[in-house]
Order: structure tokens, then C-alpha cells, then sequence
């Protein structure tokens, strides 16, 4: 009885583009890293793993030639199929335990709603190349929704929008079905690209990615500052590329991020004239939860609720509603089969 359990250990992963999170039964939420995986190519054994979640982000953009630093996920995708098989592999490594028997796990791992066959057999054989023999595929907004405890099986319509690094996805659904879905390949990172770009347009410096997520997370807001402050951030100046700092009120932050959340609120406008009246009736009522990271954008909420009238909610712990949404249905297989991803 023991063995078995131990040789059989289910698994639940969010695969996304700027973290993943690793669930196991009967323990809980044991991995939640960067999705970042570091490798060093020699001649003699090829590619070989030197790090990979956190550790691996701090190497990015300061690697020395034989090492390589990535991002193997992009846009909710498998960009590098090797690097991610590796980065899955070491990531379920450092949970499981290591020993004479080989787990092989079954496992659930969610897919971006509007991805393609192609992509999503991409990411199931990424997951069986880790040892596992069952892979079980779920849409994400359809975990997040789960996830964030929205009664997804009721004859009542439910909302969800699912905002990663990424991707943005929002899909209404109501007895355990998706009735309108929408997604984009557009996230958290699409923020950071804007903030960088204002800022080498309107102060000539070039700055990295992780100080853009920092200025985002500490400055960033969907609606304007009541009270306005400053904050320095460090880069190259363009073209010389000598080191310099600049102090840059929180206003500008606002105005370079207004392209980016005009595409959200845009998306969920669309959304609620698509939804049938029945359940638009239901969604003034219930709601709609934000999940993933970007819900995290301050007053983002706030500015969706203005422009749609309807209240709109932050999920508790919006960043582990994808996995645990996947847990759930590793929990109560027969409950949930019917919300598995199919493929042809
Ligand atoms: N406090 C915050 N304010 C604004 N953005 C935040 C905050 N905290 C995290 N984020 C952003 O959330 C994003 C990561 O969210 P999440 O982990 O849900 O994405 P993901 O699941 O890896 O991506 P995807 O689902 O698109 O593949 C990043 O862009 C990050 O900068
Ligand atoms: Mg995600």
C-alpha cells in the first residue's frame, strides 16, 4: 500500500509563461518558480541543466558565453521544446523524491484556451517526457475559474479573466461548459515592453526587463495616481550606453501602460456584448473574478468595474488558482472529466 502510493504520485502543473507551480496529492503546492531554466553547452554531453526557477532568473542577461539563460514558455506556449521537456523535468526533480523507484505520476497541466493542437501535443509530450504515463490536458481559464472557487457547474453563468505573463484569457461559463471565450497573446510581460519603451522614447535609457517589472509592480496603475510620487530607475543611456539613472514620476508609468490596459478593458467589453442576455443577467449579479498575476496591476480591477458597471473581484491568491483549479479536478476525476481539454 505504501509503495503504491509512493510510485504513483499526482500531479498538477500550471506551465506558464512566467511561472510555473507544481501541485502534488496529498502535499500541497511544493514548486513555484520562475519559468526560467539555465543550461551550459559543452561539446562533450551537449546541453546540461546548471539551474533552473529563481536561481536560473537571476543569471538572465548576465550569462557568460557557454551558458544559456530562457524563458523555454512564451505567450502560454512552448517556445523551445528541449528547454522546457528539461525545465519541467528538473522543476518535478527537486519535488519529488529521489530514490530506487521511479514515480510515474499521473499528471494535469493546463494549456492556453486558444491554443492549437500542435501546441497543446507539444506540451502533453513535455509532461510525459518527464516519466509520466497519464497527462490529462485542462483549458486555463477553465482551471482558474475552478480554482478561484467559482461555481462552474451551476446553471448560472460565471466570469473569469485570467491574466498572466503571457496571455489574457476570459471565458464566461456556465454549467460546466465554456459559452464565450476570448483570449489574447498579450500579458504582465506586454506591460513591462510598453514601460520600456516610454522610457527610452521620453528619457533616451534603455532599461532591462526586471526593472521594468519592478517600476510595474511598484509604480504601475490603471488609474491615475491621486497623489503622484517619483522613482529612479537605473539603465544605459541610448545610444552612448553609458550607466545613468533617471527619476520618473508615477504618471508617466500610468500613461505608458494606458495602451496595454485599454486592450484588457477592451477584450472584456466585447465579451459582455457577445454573452447571452440570460447569463449577462446572472454575471450583474455573481460577478466577475480576476486571476493570475496581472489582476495584481493596481486599480486594474477598479478601472474594469467603471467602464462595465458590473463588480468585479480579485481572487484570493490570484497566482495558484490555475493549479489549484488543476488539483481539484485530479481530486474528483469523475466530477470534472467532462471539463478536460479534448484533443483530435
Ligand atoms: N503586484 C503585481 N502588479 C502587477 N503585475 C504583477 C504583480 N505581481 C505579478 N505580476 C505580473 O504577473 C505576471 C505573472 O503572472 P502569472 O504567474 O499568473 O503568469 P503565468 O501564468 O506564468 O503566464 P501565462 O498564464 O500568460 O502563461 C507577470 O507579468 C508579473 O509581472
Ligand atoms: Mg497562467
Amino acid at each position: 500500500m505504501l509503495i503504491t502510493k509512493f510510485l504513483k504520485k499526482d500531479l498538477a502543473i500550471d506551465l506558464g509563461t512566467s511561472n510555473t507551480l507544481i501541485w502534488i496529492k496529498g502535499q500541497g503546492i511544493v514548486v513555484n518558480e520562475p519559468s526560467v531554466l539555465a543550461v551550459r553547452s559543452s561539446s562533450k554531453e551537449g546541453q546540461s541543466v546548471i539551474a533552473v526557477g529563481h536561481e536560473a532568473k537571476s543569471m538572465l542577461g548576465r550569462e557568460p558565453q557557454n551558458i544559456v539563460a530562457a524563458r523555454p514558455i512564451k505567450k502560454g506556449v512552448i517556445g523551445d521544446f528541449t528547454m522546457t521537456a528539461q525545465m519541467v523535468k528538473a522543476l518535478i526533480d527537486t519535488a519529488l523524491p529521489k530514490g530506487m523507484f521511479k514515480p510515474q505520476p499521473r499528471i494535469i497541466i493546463s494549456v492556453p484556451g486558444d491554443s492549437t493542437q500542435v501546441e497543446r501535443r507539444a506540451i502533453r509530450e513535455a509532461a510525459l517526457s518527464s516519466g509520466s504515463t497519464e497527462v490529462y490536458l485542462i483549458e486555463e481559464p477553465i482551471a482558474a475559474a475552478l480554482g478561484a472557487g467559482l461555481p462552474i457547474s451551476d446553471a448560472k453563468g460565471s466570469m473569469v479573466i485570467n491574466m498572466g505573463g503571457g496571455t489574457t484569457e476570459l471565458a464566461v461559463i456556465s454549467l460546466g461548459g465554456v459559452v464565450y471565450q476570448a483570449g489574447m497573446r498579450m500579458g504582465g510581460d506586454d506591460f513591462e515592453e510598453s514601460i520600456i519603451n516610454y522610457i527610452r522614447r521620453q528619457h533616451g535609457l534603455l532599461i532591462g526587463e526586471r526593472s521594468a517589472e519592478r517600476l510595474k509592480i511598484e509604480a504601475g496603475n490603471a488609474l491615475p495616481n491621486e497623489v503622484p510620487f517619483t522613482i529612479e530607475v537605473s539603465g544605459q543611456k541610448f545610444p552612448e550606453g553609458v550607466p545613468r539613472s533617471v527619476t520618473l514620476s508615477s504618471t508617466e508609468i500610468y500613461q505608458a501602460l494606458l495602451e496595454p490596459v485599454s486592450q484588457v478593458s477592451d477584450m472584456l467589453k466585447l465579451a459582455l456584448e457577445k454573452t447571452p442576455a440570460e447569463l449577462a443577467a446572472d454575471l450583474a449579479q455573481t460577478g466577475i473574478v480576476m486571476t493570475g498575476g496581472g489582476a495584481l496591476l493596481k486599480n486594474l480591477d477598479k478601472l474594469l468595474m467603471a467602464q462595465t458597471g458590473l463588480p468585479i473581484r480579485i481572487a484570493d491568491e490570484p497566482l495558484t488558482c490555475v493549479v489549484k483549479g488543476c488539483s481539484m479536478v485530479l481530486e474528483n476525476m469523475s466530477k470534472y472529466q467532462s471539463i478536460l481539454a479534448e484533443e483530435e
